[in-house]
């Protein structure tokens, strides 16, 4: 399928109107226009105007729209029957999927589940398991660190330093908390009897694109080592590829004692995933944790597909190196416009600090047909798909300096 030109997305009496349902719960604002397919970089709204896709379905659809690997792997998976089993059985998929992950992470053992703030909820558990076992009643505390995002349930919440996000819904999980990023805070507070985990992401994403130091991160490894605390790496949006490194740790030559993914995973399937060492997994006990739906052989089939295409090292390539053009390139962008503040991040994940609202720019990218989204209230963030070319990011780049302007 050929993309058509992109015309600018003027939203007229004209256009078809949105079907608004009274039945959905009004937790997002949507713009005025459905979409109803998508092909490579490109989704395209009800009167088959073009968007280009810098948002990627914040982060998850690293193969474009329309992938045909991804369309078969999901024919041969149903052509099966076999959608979903339970967990009370075995499944090859799942079994070869874990072992993949395994590989790739450097990690031994595997729990599956559906989104990213589960993943994050079973680290929690098995970190605070293992702690348990290790050092008595007491070790139970998981700290997160300033800026960090890690999922809108009770304990990922906690985890998570947004106010606003929080406020309405305290009490929040206990034994959860946000402390300082520095390292001098840091050394202090992993000194506590009390502390289990430490979860960090690597490349902050909702917090503002923030790209955590490799220096830094090999000195957490080392305090969290040195305190028989876990190390979790929330790999959930900056993992699988996005940073040109399979998990954004490698950067670092660090492995965590247990890392989560989402998002990319089973390409648009929702599916998420707890990897962790073989310490943590002996921990664990049958029936200490379980989910109905993780792991399924369907969704279990589709991933290993997108593991193998996101692990290939011409795409890392293709995400690192056009990944360091893309930042030059939204530097300058950055210089000209005189309406950005900062430019930050690493691979196919950048953030721009702007002078304005973040929503403004969001909305005048999109009357322009680019889509982007925001990370807090002056960043716009730009995920764009892993197979986008350089031709397809610079059509984007000239729509967002329209944006700007
Ligand atoms: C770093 C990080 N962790 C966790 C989550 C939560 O994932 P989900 O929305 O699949 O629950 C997100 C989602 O944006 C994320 O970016």
């Amino acid at each position: 399928m050929t993309a058509l030109p992109l015309s600018a997305a003027t939203f007229t009496p004209e256009s078809t109107p949105v079907i608004e349902s009274d039945a959905l719960l009004g937790l997002y604002k949507q713009p005025p226009m459905e979409l109803v397919r998508g092909s490579g970089v490109r989704v395209f709204d009800a009167d088959d105007r073009a968007y280009l896709d810098f948002t990627s379905g914040i982060g998850v659809n690293a193969l474009g729209y329309g992938d045909e690997g991804v369309a078969q792997a999901m024919q041969e998976a149903a052509a099966s029957g076999l959608l979903h089993t339970s967990n009370l059985y075995h499944t090859r998929p799942a079994a070869r999927l874990a072992g993949e992950l395994a590989r790739l992470s450097s990690l031994d053992r595997v729990f599956f589940c559906n989104s990213g703030a589960e993943a994050n909820e079973g680290a929690f558990k098995f970190a605070r398991r293992w702690a348990r076992e290790l050092g008595g009643a007491a070790k139970h505390e998981i700290l997160a660190v300033r800026g960090a995002f890690h999922g809108r349930l009770f304990a990922t919440l906690a985890a998570t330093d947004r106010p606003k996000y929080r406020a309405p819904f305290r009490p929040l999980a206990g034994g959860v908390s946000v402390v300082e990023r520095d390292l001098k805070t840091l050394e202090h507070v992993l000194d506590g009897e009390a502390v289990a985990a430490l979860v960090i992401e690597v490349v902050q994403g909702e917090g503002g694109v923030r790209v955590l130091d490799a220096g830094y991160l090999r000195e957490l490894r080392e305090l969290t080592r040195a305190r028989r605390v876990a190390l979790i790496c929330d790999e959930i949006q900056c993992g699988l590829g996005r940073t040109g490194w399979m998990f954004a740790y490698q950067r670092a030559g660090i492995v965590p004692d247990l890392v989560t993914v989402a998002k990319p995973l089973a390409g648009g399937l929702p599916m998420g995933a707890v990897l962790m060492t073989s310490d943590i997994a002996a921990a664990m006990r049958p029936g200490d944790h379980g989910t109905t739906f993780g792991g399924g052989p369907f969704v279990a089939s589709v991933a290993l597909h997108v593991l193998e295409r996101l692990g290939d090292p011409t795409l890392l390539q293709h995400v690192a190196e056009t990944g360091t053009w893309l930042g030059e390139q939204l530097g300058a962008l950055a210089a000209r416009s005189g309406r950005v503040r900062a430019v930050r991040g690493l691979g196919f994940m950048w953030g721009l600090d702007v002078m304005q609202p973040a929503a403004e720019t969001v909305r005048k990218a999109l009357e322009t047909g680019l889509l982007v989204c925001s990370a807090g209230e002056f960043t716009v963030r730009l995920l764009p798909p892993l197979v986008s070319t350089r031709e397809e990011l610079s059509e984007g780049l000239s729509m967002l300096e329209t944006a700007l302007q």
